[in-house]
């Protein structure tokens, strides 16, 4: 199968950095056996959406709206994002959830909320570093899991990305053992088909690059990347979407 390889730029670029990676990626990364999906801040999504039109550049939203409109003050909704030509969307990413306090109840409604505008979520769950060492990693994902995945229904095995991106690697440059991922992945995998009746995709994140990535891919339960830091540079990301 295709491996999925996401960028996730966050709030790390200004307006005009965006754009010059925006044309810098749609410039560098041509041919591709694998499906790209980038995510730029919403103030570079419409850009985006113009430049990488016609290109196998794929559009991510970084979050969205718990509904597709209405009086929600400072909020995107969805729909519109779905209008513009973005095709998934991060929901739950551990810097929502720990910096903004979004708790489980609110990652679900997101998730049916995008899943109703016909957007894919990529949902985010992972241990922290205490939780890890106390042995709790497998429980707290399975929370995590079933937490929001509550009541979600998805058509096909393509309607929902899992990301797993164990907290303590995200941004550390210490990621995990390609291998102990691949055991982990598929556990995530049987969890949550368990609730939703689909085996989903799932992608691992945390201190990816170009040195390490082609580890992960190798793995059988890895079924592409979720990329920081390394994908804010066209070349070092080129060279994780080209390993
Ligand atoms: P880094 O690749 O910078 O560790 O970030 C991972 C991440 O949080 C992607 O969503």
């Amino acid at each position: 199968m295709k491996k999925t390889i996401i960028a996730n730029w966050k709030m790390q670029l200004g307006f005009r950095d965006s754009q010059m990676l925006i044309k810098e990626l749609k410039q560098k990364i041509k041919k591709t056996n694998s499906e790209i999906i980038v995510c730029p801040d919403y103030l570079s999504l419409s850009s985006a959406a113009l430049v990488f039109k016609g290109t196998h550049l794929n559009l991510g939203a970084q979050d969205c709206a718990i509904k597709a409109s209405g009086a929600l003050t400072g909020e995107v909704s969805p729909a519109s994002l779905r209008e513009l030509g973005v095709t998934y969307v991060i929901i739950g990413h551990w810097e929502r959830r720990t910096v903004l306090g979004e708790d489980s109840e609110l990652i679900n409604t997101k998730i049916k909320s995008a899943l109703t505008a016909k957007l894919i979520p990529i949902l985010c769950i992972g241990e922290n570093l205490a939780e890890r060492e106390a042995g709790l990693a497998k429980k707290v994902l399975l929370n995590q899991i079933k937490n929001a995945l509550k009541d979600v229904k998805i058509k096909t095995t393509t309607g929902l990305i899992i990301a797993y991106e164990p907290i303590w690697a995200i941004g550390t440059g210490e990621s995990i053992i390609p291998f102990e991922a691949d055991t982990i992945h598929s556990f995530i995998k049987a969890e949550a088909a368990k609730v939703m009746g689909k085996k989903v995709r799932v992608v691992y994140g945390g201190s990816v690059n170009s040195v390490n990535a082609n580890e992960f891919l190798k793995q059988k339960n890895v079924d592409g990347l979720l990329v920081g830091g390394a994908s804010l540079n066209a070349k070092e990301f080129s060279l994780i979407v080209n390993n």
